[in-house]
């Protein structure tokens, strides 16, 4: 079968290294935010379960050209739905589009479910669209003439929505990205990693979860489970392997705030993931960063924090890190300009969500 998998727009390729470290085979760059892979059956459940990069895993029913509406309901009229949905379970679409056409998003999202409707209705069976809480997702996405059109298997929230979030931090990281700083630190197990912004601990978590094999375990929906075409026994027997290798071993990850009451919701977010990790409350500029691996993510200062305050607190950090011997230092940050250039590595620029933001590796 053909997947696709959404991730981070402008880190696909940390996506792809993931996913081949996942299944031993290399998925490809599709478009900005989208891999695409040939997969096995059980591949939608190892990437569901298992990735840390990975946004949505969806199964590509068909991908063709159109001109018009009425070609998008010409061409999903000619899908089997059948193969992939009961006639007793509801389901909703969800589409995007890019590029100038007479149409909106919309009225992609209703010519594609009249197609489905139409479709199980001239087979005698009728199927009922629930847009508020379906059981399953059908996803589109029209660029230019090329539109693609799958089977979500991954359901309503992204995976980046882990489910082990107690304490919600004003300006928090998604775990995602995450996850994509600590492996651009390359850091190994027995290695010091130490976040001197922590927050409310994303990145040590996941640092922390990803050398001790925790699986997405604290989510309790995955729309695979729902799709009558998947060998769902199958799926238990792998997760139950999976579980298994998760394992809780003390591991040399730190973080600290300046902030007591960050530092107490971390501690609450490091007790619902399960982890176990260092906290303190300490100031970034004066704490010691003697670690091999130094991965933060600091104000940008749109969200808390004024500009001058911000700058005089980069410049104080970067001040203080020179003084230690780490191996790698990455910093995700919206204001690269305040950071010095002295010893940058690379510089990776994207956006996380509408904010400009770069990934500084010293
Ligand atoms: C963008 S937030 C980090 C969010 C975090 N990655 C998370 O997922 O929750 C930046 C953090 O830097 C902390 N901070 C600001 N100035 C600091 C300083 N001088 N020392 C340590 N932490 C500081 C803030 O309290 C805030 O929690």
């Amino acid at each position: 079968m053909e997947l696709l998998a959404t991730t981070i727009r402008g880190l696909e390729s940390i996506a792809i290294e993931e996913i081949e470290d996942l299944r031993g085979e290399k998925a490809c760059f599709e478009h900005e935010g989208m891999v695409r892979l040939s997969g096995r059956e059980e591949d939608v459940f190892k990437l569901n379960y298992l990735s840390k990069t990975l946004h949505r895993v969806l199964i590509l029913l068909s991908s063709f050209k159109v001109r018009s509406l009425e070609d998008v309901y010409r061409r999903c009229k000619e899908i089997d739905f059948s193969c992939y949905l009961n006639s007793s379970q509801k389901f909703a679409v969800r589409a995007k589009r890019t590029g100038a056409h007479g149409f909106t998003s919309m009225d992609l999202e209703s010519e594609i479910g009249q197609a489905i409707v139409d479709s199980f209705q001239e087979e005698g069976s009728r199927i009922e669209v629930d847009l508020e809480n379906p059981d399953v997702y059908i996803r589109s996405e029209l660029r230019g003439e090329e539109v693609w059109v799958a089977i979500d298997t991954t359901g309503g929230e992204s995976l980046h929505k882990r489910g082990y979030r107690s304490y919600e931090h004003p300006a928090p990281l998604k775990p995602t990205i995450a996850h994509c700083l600590v492996r651009l630190s390359e850091w190994e197990e027995d290695e010091t990693l130490l976040d001197p912004m922590c927050g409310s601990g994303t990145i040590c978590i996941e640092a922390w979860h990803w050398k001790n094999e925790v699986p997405n375990w604290f989510r309790d929906d995955y729309a695979f489970w729902r799709l009558p075409f998947l060998d769902r026994e199958k799926f238990r027997d792998l997760k139950e392997k999976y579980d298994s290798r998760a394992r809780s071993r003390s591991l040399p990850v730190r973080g600290c705030d300046v902030s007591e009451k960050h530092v107490r919701g971390a501690k609450r977010n490091i007790t619902s993931a399960g982890a176990d990790i260092q906290i303190s409350t300490s100031n970034a500029t004066e704490v010691s960063l003697d670690a091999n691996k130094i991965v933060t993510n600091p104000p940008y200062g749109i969200r808390i924090g004024s500009k001058r305050k911000v700058k005089n607190l980069y410049e104080d950090f970067a001040s203080n890190l020179a003084d230690y011997q780490w191996d790698r230092a990455v910093i995700l940050t919206g204001r690269p300009d305040y950071m010095p250039k002295e010893g940058l590595e690379e510089r990776i620029d994207f956006h996380y969500g509408n904010l400009p933001s770069s990934i500084l590796i010293f």
